[in-house]
């Protein structure tokens, strides 16, 4: 089946959207209820392709797991038998390399397919590897099966100083951790926001996580974790795709049920291209108004670990930016290769050219419609945002990789004013 979204652009988006819980917090989250040897209750999980494949993984591994309406899972975890986690599904997902740690800590032991995922360039895994083997895991690689296996009869705290700033390393060696004997500290961590979800979440279970959110995390692991019931944080880059996809049609948009403080960087840069940004309220969630009435004006920026600017919405901001006054200087400093939505944004006409690590966006005057196709999930947004800036029809073709991220997002673009379908094609 060809499945695509078909985009009539230069509608002025206009009215209320409400953010999903987070993508990246729900797939680390999800395993490391494996940890609990209990039942967890997750609330807020957003209804994406990543969040059902994990479920599907977690059965594959024995647990038993429950979804219901209103992203709901219940996770059984009492019920794992058997530790070969080697499937197809595992291999296709980037994050279902949180197993290892999740395994490890509950169990001492796992066989793991090396994660796929997006496609944007090379996504080592060796701090995942040498936080493991601090903990005294004995990990090998069967590179003809493209696998590797972990196993530990008892892992020791450590003090572990990452060599790079990862998400995936930190959470991973924490959730390991978390189970592990006596005390390990992590030096040189990443501090998004869902590092911070994931460790409040061990904390619920009975662990004890401190300093998540600064450079240095301090774990003293628990013999046992217990079942807890979970919320997960609101996404920090649906609510950052959103906010360019307002600035992007002039438009006026308040969207609901998001941390204003984990979108500091993405305020600074869009106020500066002279968009409107107000936080505000109103008594139930917290909001960011997003308003534009002007031409943007160009702006640079680098992508930075948090709080700097996300390289997850650095392909949005890029789309945004095609039409600035100027030129727009964009270094993305996280992965070298983030740059495949390039050649799909020329389609439509913007004027990019790319040096490295750098690009260099020329505004022009406007987008055109044109056939594009999505490279990796946050190339799809980014080929979304322009698809709402450009005259006549924009197609947005390969749309399972934004299927992985995105809730409902045809339908969320549809209530505040886009014209855009989602067109399931039998082949
Ligand atoms: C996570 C996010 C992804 C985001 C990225 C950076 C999830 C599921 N995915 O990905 O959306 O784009 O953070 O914010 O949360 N690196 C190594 N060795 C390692 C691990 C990473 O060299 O063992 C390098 C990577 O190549 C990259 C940088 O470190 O250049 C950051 O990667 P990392 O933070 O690990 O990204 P992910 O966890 O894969």
């Amino acid at each position: 089946m060809d499945s695509f979204y078909s985009i009539h652009g230069l509608k002025r988006l206009e009215g209320t959207v409400t953010i999903s819980g987070a993508k990246n917090a729900a797939v680390a989250i999800i395993p490391a209820a494996i940890l609990a040897g209990e039942p967890c209750v997750l609330e807020n999980l957003p209804n994406i392709a990543d969040v059902e494949s994990l479920r599907d993984i977690l059965r594959g591994l024995g647990a038993g797991v429950d979804m219901t309406e209103g992203g709901c899972m219940r996770i059984d975890p009492s019920t794992i038998n058997t530790h070969d986690a080697t499937s197809n599904e595992v291999s296709s997902m980037r994050a279902s390399y949180y197993l290892l740690g999740a395994m490890l800590g509950a169990y001492g032991e796992i066989e793991l397919a090396l994660p796929g995922g997006c496609v944007i360039g090379p996504r080592p895994i060796d701090q995942h590897i040498k936080g493991m083997r601090a903990l005294g895991a004995k990990i090998y690689t069967d590179e003809s099966r493209n696998v590797i296996r972990a196993q530990a009869t008892k892992l020791k705290g450590a003090e572990i100083f990452f060599d790079v700033v990862s998400v995936g390393a930190t959470i991973n060696v924490m959730l390991a951790a978390a189970r592990a004997e006596g005390t390990t500290v992590l030096q040189n961590v990443a501090k998004e926001p869902h590092v911070v979800d994931v460790a409040n979440f061990l904390n619920m279970m009975g662990a004890s996580v401190r300093g998540a959110g600064t450079d240095v995390i301090r774990i003293q692991g628990r013999k046992k974790l217990h079942g807890c019931s979970y919320s997960i944080i609101p996404d920090q880059i649906e609510t950052g795709t959103y906010m360019i996809a307002a600035a992007a049609t002039r438009g006026d948009v308040v969207i609901k049920n998001v941390i204003p403080t984990h979108m500091e960087a993405i305020s600074a840069k869009l106020m500066e291209s002279g968009a409107r940004v107000i936080e505000g309220d109103d008594g139930r969630d917290f909001y960011l108004r997003v308003t534009m009435n002007d031409r943007p004006r160009a702006v640079s920026f680098r992508t930075m670990v948090y709080p700097g600017f996300p390289t997850d919405l650095q392909q949005p901001m890029m789309a945004y930016l095609t039409t600035a006054g100027g030129t727009s200087v964009i270094t993305e400093n996280i992965f070298e290769k983030r740059f495949n939505h390039v050649k799909e944004l020329r389609k439509l006409g913007a004027s990019i050219s790319i040096s490295k690590r750098v690009a260099r966006v020329k505004g022009v005057e406007a987008l055109r419609g044109a056939d594009i196709c999505a490279s990796d999930l946050r190339a799809g947004a980014a080929l979304i945002v322009a698809g709402l800036m450009a005259g006549g029809e924009t197609r947005v073709h390969n749309i399972g990789y934004i299927d992985r991220g995105y809730e409902y997002l045809d339908s969320k673009f549809r209530a505040i004013g886009a014209d855009i379908l989602r067109v399931d094609e039998e082949e």
